[in-house]
């Protein structure tokens, strides 16, 4: 009942959408030109799934080994799998770099990287990287790095981070990156998590001006971690840095001596590639498993033809290495097509607000990934940011990481898109490894909000809360209904999670989202429906910062949701109720909210401490969490059904303090 009113309110603020033609010049010149070629190949590739997903592997990728079979799965039973190769065998390092070698790629710009201070670049052509990546995979070896080890890394935006993952693609690691900007605490949950005996930080990174400290974090965090044998520091800035014998080595001095030969280990197709944590509704992130044949596979397929890849173009996805839009669209995707990748170390607003586009001027950048939530913090700033610079390289844009409203749509359209390039929105997820649903560049019309159409090979279904589909423009739980190779294997060390979370419903894989389908078929996302809020893209669980909150000595119970929020999209509101005795102020607030920055991260930093009396529960002790919602969100006049509530006062009380701190 709930998403489906947000689904007709979110229909009703898009009531001014357009449908826009993609220009008959892109179109001429696209991979995909018409919605007609695009209703074939999709129409293939779910009638004959076997022989498309077969070819276009045969076409794609280098295999030592063909495969036994290109599709197995089981959605039904208790323990649901899903296997893409079977008995194939590869290397995915192999497919990013090696097999460029042979021809004029050999000397082009596979990574090129802007550092957050404007004169530090670094080009890698696809041969160098070629020989950074085996001196590291020979480094890994060199600590003991096996097969099937885990390996963490906890880089910035740096070269390194790229080389890293690569390495271990080589020799067949387990590579387990965590996003730099995630706290000692959270680190350590995810290195114990992996297992990993290996962790590769650096000293020190660049942060809006600002210096992070990145090998103290990681220190703190190795305290918990005594598996851990090596910490490898790459050197990112000259300062001081405290070095714990034994443990901790130089990147520059491993690599000083490392050979640059490394024979790529034969990988089975469903050899784990990565382990990547995301947040759900526990309390804990899940460690979501991708393989290496399926995923290398869809990345490489989905990124060619979601941004019509050219042979000439400069791509630059602005997403942090340290996400799965990292993983898929800055590394894997890019590099397995021979692309020129562009990394950024830097953020959209500093030194100022026009970084973005002196970037895309400087390097003359064809293709931009960023996500809404950098364009309406753009747009906040106003369109003068854009005017100094030209951008008119730029011919394709995208947009990931939530629903883009139609007036951010608009304004990416117009203001940076000048009108001329279509916008490839793009819905995807850390366990879905690549893009499902797009408005395929040059194919198919565009309507500003919607991801549009699915990607080839994916059935998304709307269901109703009793399992059958929607009607159009019913709002219900997006699914899929049947596999696609860049579906996630498991969840890592927890088999029954697999299940519980993505197969409640038997045969069908659960997103987490809202959705509808309006009458052309065109999905539209309305957002979360389970305990995950979206903060500027990112997914935070309600459940993680709650457990923050509570280990705070002085916190008796806390309940987190989402709010809108203008820039983020969505802000994380906690109410708060503490021990008897605590004196509640502003130096409580504070202390609390440094308690969840340093628990988590900066990320998932309270925009709102509620502190209150009580939480409205139900009967049987139940925090209703959808009131909550709607008092954080303001929309409080038709709070109608609280005569479950045990003290309906309480819902009185916190809509009065509510007001108080707005
Ligand atoms: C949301 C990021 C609407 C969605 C690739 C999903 C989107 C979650 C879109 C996954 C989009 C991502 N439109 N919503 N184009 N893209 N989302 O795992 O709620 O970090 O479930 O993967 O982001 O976030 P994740």
């Amino acid at each position: 009942m709930e998403h489906n009113t947000r689904a007709a309110f979110i229909r009703q603020m898009l009531k001014d959408e357009r449908t826009i033609e993609p220009s008959p010049e892109f179109s001429y010149k696209a991979l995909v030109k018409s919605r007609q070629d695009y209703d074939e190949l999709y129409r293939r590739s779910i009638d004959e799934p076997e022989a498309f997903w077969g070819q276009m592997a045969r076409e794609t990728l280098d295999w030592y080994r063909p495969w036994d079979a290109v599709e197995e799965y089981d959605f039904d039973s208790d323990k649901p799998f899903v296997r893409y190769f079977r008995g194939a065998e590869l290397n995915a390092s192999y497919n990013c770099l090696d097999r460029h070698l042979d021809g004029p790629r050999r000397n082009k710009a596979a990574l090129i990287w802007q550092g957050e201070p404007s004169e530090e670049v670094e080009v890698y052509t696809y041969q160098r990287l070629h020989r950074e990546v085996s001196k590291a995979a020979n480094v890994l070896k060199g600590l003991g790095v096996k097969k099937g080890d885990r390996v963490v890394l906890y880089l910035p935006m740096i070269p390194q981070l790229a080389i890293a993952m690569l390495a271990c693609a080589r020799i067949g690691a387990i590579h387990c990156v965590v996003f730099s900007g995630l706290s000692a605490e959270a680190l350590k949950d995810r290195i114990v998590d992996s297992g990993a005996s290996v962790v590769v930080t650096a000293n020190y990174g660049y942060r809006s001006g600002k210096i992070l400290q990145l090998k103290g974090i990681c220190d703190k965090a190795l305290e918990g971690c005594p598996q851990v044998k090596s910490c490898v520091v790459v050197r990112r800035i000259e300062k001081r840095t405290v070095m714990e014998a034994e443990r901790d080595l130089w990147w520059d001095d491993l690599m000083a001596g490392a050979s640059p030969v490394c024979e790529p280990e034969r990988m089975e197709s469903n050899d784990p590639l990565f382990v990547l944590y995301t947040s759900g509704s526990t309390a804990k992130p899940k460690g979501i498993v991708h393989g290496t044949g399926g995923y290398l596979l869809y990345a490489t397929l989905t990124m060619k033809y979601v941004f019509d890849l050219k042979e000439t173009d400069i791509y630059w996805c602005t997403a942090d290495v340290g996400w799965i839009t990292g993983h898929s669209y800055l590394v894997y995707g890019p590099l397995a097509n021979g692309a020129t990748s562009l990394m950024f170390e830097g953020v959209p607003s500093y030194p100022k607000h026009d970084r973005f586009w002196e970037v895309v001027e400087k390097f003359g950048v064809n293709i931009l990934y960023t996500a809404p939530t950098a364009v309406r913090a753009m747009m906040k700033e106003g369109e003068r940011w854009v005017n100094g610079h030209d951008i008119s390289s730029l011919r394709l844009l995208g947009s990931v990481g939530e629903p883009i409203t139609s007036k951010a749509w608009m304004w990416y359209y117009s203001a940076i898109g000048q009108g001329r390039c279509p916008i490839a929105d793009t819905w995807w997820q850390t366990e879905t490894g690549g893009v499902m649903i797009t408005s395929l560049p040059g194919a198919v019309d565009m309507k500003p909000g919607s991801a549009a159409l699915p990607f080839f090979g994916v059935a998304p279904q709307v269901l109703r809360p009793d399992g059958t589909e929607a009607a159009p423009n019913e709002g219900g739980t997006l699914v899929v209904s049947r596999p696609w190779p860049g579906m996630m294997l498991g969840v890592y060390q927890n088999e029954a999670a697999f299940k519980d979370v993505y197969f409640p419903v038997p045969g069908r894989y659960l997103t987490g989202d809202g959705a509808y389908r309006d009458e052309d078929g065109y999905f539209w996302i309305t957002g979360r429906i389970d305990d995950v809020i979206n903060v500027s893209g990112h997914r935070i669980g309600t459940a993680e910062v709650e457990s923050a909150l509570v280990s705070y000595l002085q916190v008796a119970e806390a309940a987190v949701v989402g709010c809108p929020h203008p820039v983020k999209g969505e802000g994380i509101y906690a109410y708060v109720t503490v021990k008897e005795g605590t004196v509640i102020n502003d130096d409580l607030r504070a202390k609390l909210v440094g308690h969840v920055r340093e628990s988590i991260g900066p990320i998932a930093t309270p925009d709102v401490i509620h502190f209150t009396a009580a939480l409205p529960k139900t009967r049987s002790g139940k925090i209703m969490r959808r009131i909550l919602r709607k008092i954080a969100a303001q929309e409080t006049e038709d709070l109608c059904d609280v005569s479950t509530l045990s003290e309906p006062s309480v819902v009185r009380d916190l809509i009065r303090e509510t007001k108080r701190l707005s």
